[in-house]
């Protein structure tokens, strides 16, 4: 669905993308991943056609991004910053968003009221913008980049700062149109979302370092991961000790990234003994998406056995 090859972009002294490469099939929903400013924004804007690449080539379907025009309806963007008019209501923003695709205002509506079902806003039709609440307002973004049936749809961060809740039924209705024959490309700052995706590809600084299922993610990470399980919260301290490449915190859970199995066992055994921390269990778990990410951001590619 998406051939994405050596593409890069450049602001000024800022390399944003640099060649990367990025291969979307039918069915993805592919998550891309990576820290604050690190160009998934850009790329997303060059995959839509809405800023163009300083190299490289993208096809979108098979086809390059030249011919977008006669193909435009295909492609569904949710913006990272989607401006909603506040003063309309939910169904004239619907219309306002349909109009500039040229859609006959009897198929908007006929699609409105179908995508609407799917979004679970039919309530809220003749509700201003401005009265919903952000995971609604995000429901009716994802509505107006509906509005075109598109096959193809990429969203930037389209969860950001709803609530857990809203998080997971927005997720639901991403599976339920994957199902129904959409492939997605979506980035998340959320990791937990990152598990829901069917592959996962991280950028930093501008260039892909990985592309993978979360699972064989999770099982070709080179180092293990050790698990503190604490009977209460209490801060400790592991970062300055040998062998220790990673250490992150999950309440009463400590994930603490060692170079070698036996010795960081050891080594963790250890400080809780000299801290007289007698309460606590280690054992070896499978890695997160969440020391994932913290490893690649501080690690690089070099801490995965890709075959
Ligand atoms: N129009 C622009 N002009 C100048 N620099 C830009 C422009 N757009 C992006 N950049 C720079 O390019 C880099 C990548 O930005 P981009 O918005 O793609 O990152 P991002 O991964 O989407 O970040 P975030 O997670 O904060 O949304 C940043 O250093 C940013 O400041
Ligand atoms: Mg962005």
């Amino acid at each position: 669905m998406i051939r994405v090859s050596k593409v890069s972009k450049r602001f000024k002294v800022v390399s944003a993308v640099q060649k990367a490469d990025l291969h979307v099939q039918k069915g993805d929903i592919m998550g891309l991943l990576g820290p604050d400013g690190a160009g998934k924004t850009t790329l997303l804007r060059m995959i839509c056609g809405l800023i163009t690449p300083d190299e490289g080539e993208i096809l979108l379907m098979g086809k390059p991004l030249e011919q977008l025009d006669k193909y435009r309806d295909e492609l569904g963007y949710m913006p990272q910053r989607f401006s909603l008019y506040g003063d309309l209501t939910v169904m004239e923003n619907i219309f306002f968003f349909g109009s500039m695709y040229r859609l006959d205002r009897s198929v908007i509506k006929q699609r409105a009221d179908e995508i609407l079902d799917i979004t679970n806003l039919i309530p809220f039709k003749n509700r201003l913008a401005d009265q919903l609440s952000g995971g609604m307002k995000q429901k009716l973004s994802l509505t107006c980049a509906l509005i075109t049936r598109p096959s193809l749809l990429i969203l930037d961060e389209p969860t950001y700062g709803v609530d857990p809740e809203s998080r997971k039924e927005f997720w639901k209705i991403l599976y339920d149109l994957n199902r129904s024959g959409m492939t997605l490309l979506i980035t998340t700052p959320y990791m937990d979302e990152a598990e829901l995706c069917t592959k996962v590809a991280f950028i930093s600084e501008g260039k892909i370092r990985l592309v993978s299922s979360p699972a064989d993610l999770k099982k070709s990470f080179s180092y293990p991961v050790m698990q503190i399980n604490l009977k209460t919260r209490r801060p400790i301290n592991l970062h300055d000790l040998p062998g220790i490449l990673d250490v992150s915190y999950m309440g009463s859970k400590v994930h603490v990234i060692v170079r070698d199995r036996e010795q960081g066992h050891t080594e963790i055994q250890n400080y809780l003994l000299r801290n007289r921390i007698a309460d606590a269990t280690i054992q070896e778990v499978l890695p997160t998406m969440e020391d994932i990410f913290v490893g690649l951001a501080e690690g690089g590619a070099e801490r995965w056995n890709m075959p």
